[in-house]
């Protein structure tokens, strides 16, 4: 990881992408300080555009600037019950509390009261893209969209499908669902029509069957049929929790695993996230990386609804598009600097699991034994939290860092204060200790403003 505090980015205010970007050698510490730098950006300067339309942002000396985060999953309709209701295991805990909670979406009002606070909160903890769950109700998942456009935020939003195994007053038809899912993507073209074209889009309407359980084999069929149709990614849950596993096999004798179920009804393709894939069975990984299908890695979540631990590691070595997760109401907090967090926490766990065990003799394709699996460091959940959450977004080549022609979705961000008592003792990774400390201890206090496609949509009060 190449902490750059020396480097100018230039994007154009009017295609909201990076038209450069150069690294300067000298001292970090401001152009005051080092002329090779105040050189280099009078040349951006003169190059782009000249003095008179030309914005420079200059950061202090303690602040740097991160790409934005992508959160790969997460249910905006669950805002409300963050923070709650951690006693139970999934099954258990979606009949108890998440159906109850989504059910009051029928009321548009409430809905958006809701999705407001949310989408306000993701944006202000540096979430720049959000892959979004709703509800089955298409009229508050349009609240969902006015929202998210009218905050500047960068979306994909699916409006939930569910038409078996539900409670009774929180499940659709089949053809209900799927006429609905239709509404939702025409309300979702519809609002695009007349808004800037941009490269990626800031809106996207996401195909959701919730998971297997809650969808009938013909709801995943047709829904599969939409997404082809209408060329739109889709966004599920897969083999969570041991429990969820078991349940959704015996409903699908048919099919040797549970991803085989999704590729059966014709749901994996390149940009098709799947959340979770904490017990993923024997050869299913393989099968992922196959359809190119992205990961949502949801630690948090996955502590708090004790689902288990997912292997990050073993994921990448299958060379699976990764992205993190905050899983709201699942998981109890809003933002990516937590999931980075519990993502280390996570893989640290694995890897202190493994090696207590008396035999490392394993598989080579099991990554769990100790000299195979290093956990993951910091750098490599910074990765998870922007480029990977592209490139399982199949936006790799639009998003997560800032090469030249990529969107500018950016985050400026300040030190922690403690960061600046460390920098005597080490001077060579100032940097490097900055951005470890911001990782682990910042919030969104330290995020000051949040870009996305070159517009300021949020500066810190
Ligand atoms: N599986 C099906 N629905 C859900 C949900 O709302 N949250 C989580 N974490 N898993 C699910
Ligand atoms: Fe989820």
């Amino acid at each position: 990881l190449d902490i750059q505090p020396r480097a100018a980015v230039v994007f154009s205010q009017q295609t909201g992408c990076i038209v450069a970007m150069e690294t300067f050698t000298g001292p970090t510490n401001g152009a005051e300080d080092n002329p090779e730098f105040a050189r280099g950006l009078g040349r951006l300067v003169n190059a782009y555009g000249g003095p008179d339309h030309t914005t420079v942002i200059r950061l202090s000396g303690t602040q740097f600037l991160l790409p934005g985060f992508i959160d790969t999953h997460t249910h905006a309709s669950q805002f409300a019950n963050m923070g709650t209701g951690y006693d139970m295991p999934l099954l258990q805990w979606l009949d108890r509390y998440t159906f109850p909670e989504e059910a009051k979406f029928a009321d548009s009002d409430y809905a958006g009261r809701v999705y407001d606070a949310a989408v306000a909160q993701f944006v202000q903890c540096g979430t720049t893209t959000a892959v979004y769950f709703g509800t089955i109700h298409t009229n508050s998942c349009c609240r969902l969209v006015d929202i998210v456009r009218r905050r500047g935020q960068r979306a994909w939003v699916g409006k939930v499908n569910m038409d078996r195994n539900a409670p009774e007053y929180y499940i659709e038809t089949t053809e209900r669902s799927v006429q609905e899912t239709e509404r939702f993507i025409d309300y979702v073209s519809e609002v695009s029509r007349d808004a800037a074209v941009t490269s990626p889009p800031l809106l996207t309407a996401v195909i959701t069957p919730r998971f297997v359980g809650s969808c009938s084999s013909a709801l995943m069929r047709a829904l599969s049929k939409l997404a082809q149709r209408h060329q739109l990614p889709v966004q599920s849950h897969l083999c969570e929790n041991q429990a969820e596993v078991a349940w959704t096999l015996a409903m699908h004798p048919e099919c040797t695993t549970y991803a085989g179920i999704y590729q059966e009804h014709g749901l994996l393709a390149t940009q098709t996230i799947l959340a979770h894939c904490v017990h993923p069975s024997p050869g299913e990984l393989a099968l992922l990386a196959n359809h190119q299908v992205g990961i949502a890695h949801c630690p948090n979540s996955n502590f708090m609804l004790q689902s288990g631990v997912a292997n990050v590691r073993q994921m990448l070595r299958h060379n699976l598009a990764v992205g993190l997760g905050t899983d709201v109401s699942g998981g109890s907090s809003p933002s990516l600097l937590d999931a980075m967090r519990q993502a280390l926490v996570a893989s640290r766990t694995l890897a202190g699991l493994q090696a207590t065990k008396p035999s490392p003799a394993e598989s080579q394709d099991d990554c769990r034994s100790p000299a195979a699996a290093p956990p993951l460091g910091l750098a490599e959940v910074v990765y998870l939290a922007t480029m990977g959450g592209a490139q399982a977004l199949g936006w790799a080549r639009h998003l997560g860092n800032f090469a030249v022609g990529k969107a500018f979705d950016a985050l400026i961000c300040s030190t922690v204060p403690n960061a600046s008592l460390v920098e005597d003792c080490m001077k060579p990774s100032t940097w490097q200790t900055r951005l470890e400390q911001f990782v682990y201890l910042a919030d969104d206090r330290h995020i000051d403003r949040v870009y996305v496609q070159g517009n300021c949509i949020h500066q810190r009060s």
